[in-house]
């Protein structure tokens, strides 16, 4: 097949230093990718090899990749390189198909049934708690992925993990390391049996065994619980055929896995950024003594804890856990006034386009308070994404908000954390944005906390 050569194409790093280009993308895309934006314009071009990839990053052009022109895209060639481990499930799969499973899927993201799970996300961050002790030295990372995996599995497909958290972690793991280095990952085939290539089959392996589980365990049962399994085990397609195992796994294992590691992602950057900003800490501790005053919170305290949402808000646009999307164009298309021909990359990075200080006053710096007003309606549609848009945005949107502002706000109220000072925290631009080596932190029990425990009022800590 032809490289397709666009008449027109934007700025971008002259073809000698394509190698070099492709070399510092794929060893620190959060340093370049900002940096190409800086030297050429919102709309850059390279070739990596003989495939045209265009960095587009301002918000007029990204609404009209994600919105306008949506149908004119497919998901990109990372995601599709990692089919074997989310097969035909909702993030991969395209057109028709994906459309029907979207529909599916949807009434188990509905505003009224994602606000049932309230009160499961605050039991399971109150029995984390209770696990902490003043003083503790903790991966603050772990501990919000074993929590957040807790809830998604309780939720959507009513089970229990608290075994497999341990091993549902090192997967990921491995998988995530597989996905890290582009370059490796584009030029070396999945099915080489290289180091990385077999540690991310074996986690495939893992995470197959625990989801057929559920699986098999409501198929047994026979129940109808109304989640989100139940409704894909009752689907049935025009003629009447249900879904296979592989797509009912495919579709399982897409839910479990993105439904819990983003959020864990959003809640460990937001330890850390409130580690490293203790003014914007005590005024959250302030917000949540006074809207809460030691009660575990509900649904209905969320709108009153404004600030506690701001700080995710703001956390979100620092460190976006989707930190880059890519699209690859199946027709000819014209973004920014450029012709884009069919087969070409498109990239866009919320983590360049958030920190743009066109949209962000000092946009480096971490501020809740930049959301106090009307700055999310004055900001182009498209400075502020991070879950994505248009018919693909993420489907998970409420879920994640409501569960990142009720952990923080139930962990907050009784414990601060501190980063363990020479642990490096190393954001890790794999598929998601998580801190490479976990994230260390000393638990600090809050001063004068007091809680209320069936019915009566205790001092956990002075
Ligand atoms: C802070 C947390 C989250 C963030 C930042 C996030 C971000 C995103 C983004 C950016 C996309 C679009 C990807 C693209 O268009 O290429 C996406 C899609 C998706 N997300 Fe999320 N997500 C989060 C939480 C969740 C949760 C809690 C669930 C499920 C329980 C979930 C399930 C999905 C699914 C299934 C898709 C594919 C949707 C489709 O294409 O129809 N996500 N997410």
């Amino acid at each position: 097949m032809g490289i397709p050569t666009p008449h027109k194409l934007p700025p971008g790093p002259s073809p000698e230093s394509w190698t070099a280009s492709f070399q510092n993308y794929s060893r620190d895309p959060l340093s370049y990718m900002p940096q190409l934006v800086r030297d050429y314009g919102d709309i850059v071009t390279m070739r990596y090899y003989n495939f045209r990839v265009y960095f587009v990053s301002h918000p007029d052009f990204i609404e009209q990749v994600l919105v306008t022109h949506n149908r004119k895209f497919i998901k990109g060639r990372i995601l599709r390189k990692n089919r074997r481990l989310f097969g035909d499930g909702l993030l991969t799969s395209e057109g028709d198909f994906w459309l029907r499973q979207r529909r599916l899927a949807q009434p188990a993201f509905h505003r009224g049934r994602v606000t049932s799970y309230a009160d499961t996300m605050v039991r399971y961050a109150d029995r984390l708690v209770a696990e902490w002790k003043d003083g503790d030295e903790r991966d603050i990372h772990a501990e919000m992925m074993r929590l957040t995996l807790q809830i998604v599995a309780k939720t959507l497909f009513d089970a229990d993990v608290d075994r497999e958290a341990r091993r549902v972690g090192q997967a990921l793991e491995a998988i995530m390391e597989l996905n890290s280095d582009f370059r490796k990952l584009m030029l070396t085939p999945t099915w080489l049996p290289t180091p990385r290539n077999i540690r991310a089959t074996i986690a495939t392996r893992r995470l197959n065994k625990i989801v057929y589980r559920f699986i098999e365990e409501r198929r047994a049962s026979r129940k109808d619980t109304g989640d989100l399994l139940s409704m894909l085990l009752a689907a049935r397609d025009d003629d009447g055929s249900r879904m296979t195992d592989q797509q009912m796994r495919d579709e399982a294992i897409t839910i479990f896995l993105a439904g819990h590691e983003t959020t864990a992602n959003a809640l460990s950057w937001t330890w850390m950024l409130l580690s490293q900003n203790p003014a914007v800490e005590a005024k959250l501790h302030a917000e949540l003594d006074s809207v809460l005053g030691g009660r575990t919170p509900s649904l209905d305290d969320l709108p009153n804890l404004r600030y506690t949402g701001h700080v995710i808000t703001e956390s979100m646009r620092l460190y976006p856990p989707a930190w880059g999307m890519a699209r690859l164009a199946i027709e000819d298309v014209e973004i920014g006034g450029y012709p884009i021909p069919k087969g070409c990359g498109v990239s866009l990075a919320q983590w360049v386009v958030h920190r743009d200080p066109r949209w962000f006053d000092a946009p480096e710096e971490f501020r809740p308070e930049r959301w106090d007003g009307d700055l999310m309606k004055r900001l182009p549609r498209f400075a502020y994404f991070p879950f994505g848009g248009g018919p693909r945005q993420c489907i998970g949107n409420n879920f994640a908000v409501m569960e990142a502002g009720l952990l923080l706000a139930t962990i907050a109220q009784r414990f601060r954390i501190r980063l363990i000072a020479g642990h490096p925290v190393v954001p890790m631009p794999s598929i998601t944005l998580r801190p490479r080596y976990g994230i260390r932190g000393r638990i600090e029990a809050r001063v004068g906390f007091r809680s209320v425990v069936s019915g009566s009022a205790s001092a956990v800590a002075d």
